[in-house]
């Protein structure tokens, strides 16, 4: 990410953490904290990232950019690909259509440049579930709400290549809400006729031409999502799908899209009551729909945790679900907003598996709007660089999607330092899709506990008190027995062996994210 942050604004490490200007999601009071970076940046020499996990449908379009970092020019290769997907050796992007036989392909990644190489297996899993491990990318919401164009996600895709972003996994570009029509708007850019000559929902004047701004997307290797509600209208008064589901869909995969966040909204005026039943209707309805598309979308559920939607969002189609309301309302108290979020999504633990994520909404960290406020400009995030670490360390331990949905227009040092750690990115994408749980919550600490597929576990010693505080893992409370190998995987450093407990001073509200293995 070093060689690219050239190209950026750089707004530099002065506002990261600088508290005091204005309010946001927390309302706690403004406390400053120098910035401190704790990821260490990148070797020249080439690193693969991917997952070792990818999952797709039968014969549908195939597109996956191999994250890896390391400096550029890097060769690719790809053995025992099968034959229906290429390899671009020098972009790393394999695509084609997905083998039309269901089963588990195996193939070895290399990469290559001139300071070394790095090699990884991945399995490509053609059968019916998708995001097999979370999805991860950037949503326009939480900074350009309804000031969004064209340019702009194409302008997000090209960043999040040129950041670095895509190299550690980044690979979504998604629109929320407000790229659709707006019924009854006199504005000429947002009004006009709400649907096409064919009954399907339209783009306003600022998307000319959808199909080509998700060429351009694809062409660099990443992917790009879409926005609707079930209901009439959306969140923000635009037009919704109600009634013309199944040729929207239609249309978002003519045009290319592969991710669609569905969001309830005014589908609380059709709903006939509270039910279960009504609560599910819409999702299954769209789940069914594009089960049958010729295009893998993922779907993602936004109706905020209604009717326990961790215990039914994968049955009825969907591949991630929000589990509470939006995160950039959620005032703080003591604590900022995230970690109630957090909190509370951490309790549906145990509904989360490969392809059924709960979704407990973006990361908010460098230059933010404001969501109370949508018409302020972006400002640095209120939070601090201890509790933006805490931030990612939480929402990796729970296994949840990542989507930055800052400015990604904006992005500093220290903001991406928080994004991309190979290491910490690794226990969110870890194959056996376990969402970490809370071992132990006082008002001062919490500890949060991951497994991993190769029977190592990822370990959060969270401080959230005032003060700096010792925290200590202890084997018993963890299930462990007898010596483990303790790495830190913020500083990515090994700590050494130890036989029944691991403490470490941690900063306020920071965290020491750590990894341990059997000795
Ligand atoms: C709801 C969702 C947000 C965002 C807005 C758009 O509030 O929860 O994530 O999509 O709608 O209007």
């Amino acid at each position: 990410m070093k060689h690219c942050l050239k190209i950026f604004f750089i707004m530099g490490i002065l506002f990261s953490g600088i508290t005091s200007m204005h309010q946001s999601f927390s309302d706690a009071p403004a406390i400053q904290e120098e910035p401190y970076f704790l990821t260490p940046p990148p070797a020249s020499s080439p690193n693969i990232n991917t997952p070792s996990v990818y999952g797709c449908r039968p014969g549908r379009p195939f597109l996956y950019r191999i994250p890896c970092t390391g400096d550029r020019p890097i060769f690719f290769t790809a053995a025992n690909l099968p034959d229906s997907l290429q390899l671009d050796a020098a972009g790393g992007v394999i695509h084609g259509e997905a083998p039309a036989e269901r089963g588990e392909y195996s193939i070895k990644i290399a990469a290559r440049n001139k300071s070394g190489e790095d090699q990884k297996s991945l399995k490509i899993v053609v059968g019916d579930d998708l995001a097999l491990t979370p999805p991860m990318g950037w949503n326009h919401w939480y900074t350009y709400y309804h000031n969004v164009q064209d340019q702009l996600f194409r302008d997000a895709a090209v960043i999040m290549i040129e950041s670095g972003m895509a190299d550690f996994g980044y690979q979504y570009v998604n629109i929320d809400d407000c790229w659709m029509v707006k019924p009854g708007s006199n504005d000429p850019a947002l009004g006009g006729e709400p649907l096409d000559g064919m009954g399907a929902i339209k783009p306003n004047k600022n998307f000319p031409d959808m199909a080509a701004m998700c060429d351009f997307i694809h062409s660099l290797g990443l992917k790009t999502g879409i926005y609707t509600s079930p209901g009439p209208r959306t969140c923000a008064g635009y037009q919704g799908s109600y009634q013309h589901e199944w040729m929207d869909a239609q249309r978002f995969a003519q045009w290319g899209f592969d991710f669609l966040k569905y969001d309830w909204c005014s589908y609380g005026n059709i709903a006939k009551d509270d039910s279960l039943q009504e609560r599910q209707k819409p999702y299954r309805v769209m789940g069914e729909i594009l089960k049958n598309l010729n295009r893998d979308i993922i779907l993602n559920l936004c109706q905020y945790g209604m009717s326990e939607v961790w215990k039914w969002g994968g049955e009825v189609g969907g591949h991630c679900w929000r589990t509470t309301g939006d995160l950039g309302l959620e005032a703080g108290d003591r604590l900022p907003g995230f970690y109630h979020i957090g909190f509370s999504n951490a309790e549906h633990a145990g509904y989360a598996r490969p392809g059924r994520w709960n979704d407990p909404d973006y990361i908010l960290i460098g230059m933010v709007g404001n969501a109370r406020s949508i018409q302020d400009p972006p400002r640095p995030t209120p939070l601090t660089p201890s509790e933006q670490y805490s931030y990612m360390s939480m929402w990796c331990l729970m296994a949840a999607p990542l989507f930055y949905s800052g400015d990604i227009t904006h992005l500093d040092e220290f903001t991406l330092n928080v994004l991309c750690n190979a290491e910490v990115i690794e226990v969110d994408q870890d194959p056996l899709g376990i969402q970490g749980r809370m071992i132990r919550k006082t008002d001062d600490e919490f500890i949060m506990a991951k497994p991993m597929h190769d029977g190592s576990l990822a370990v959060g010693l969270f401080n959230i008190s005032e003060t700096e505080r010792t925290i200590q893992a202890v084997w018993d409370q963890l299930e462990l027995k007898g010596p483990h190998r303790v790495r830190n995987l913020w500083t990515q450093e090994d700590l050494g062996v130890f036989d029944q407990h691991y403490a470490a001073d941690v900063r306020r509200r920071g965290v020491q994210l750590i990894r341990l293995w059997p000795k």
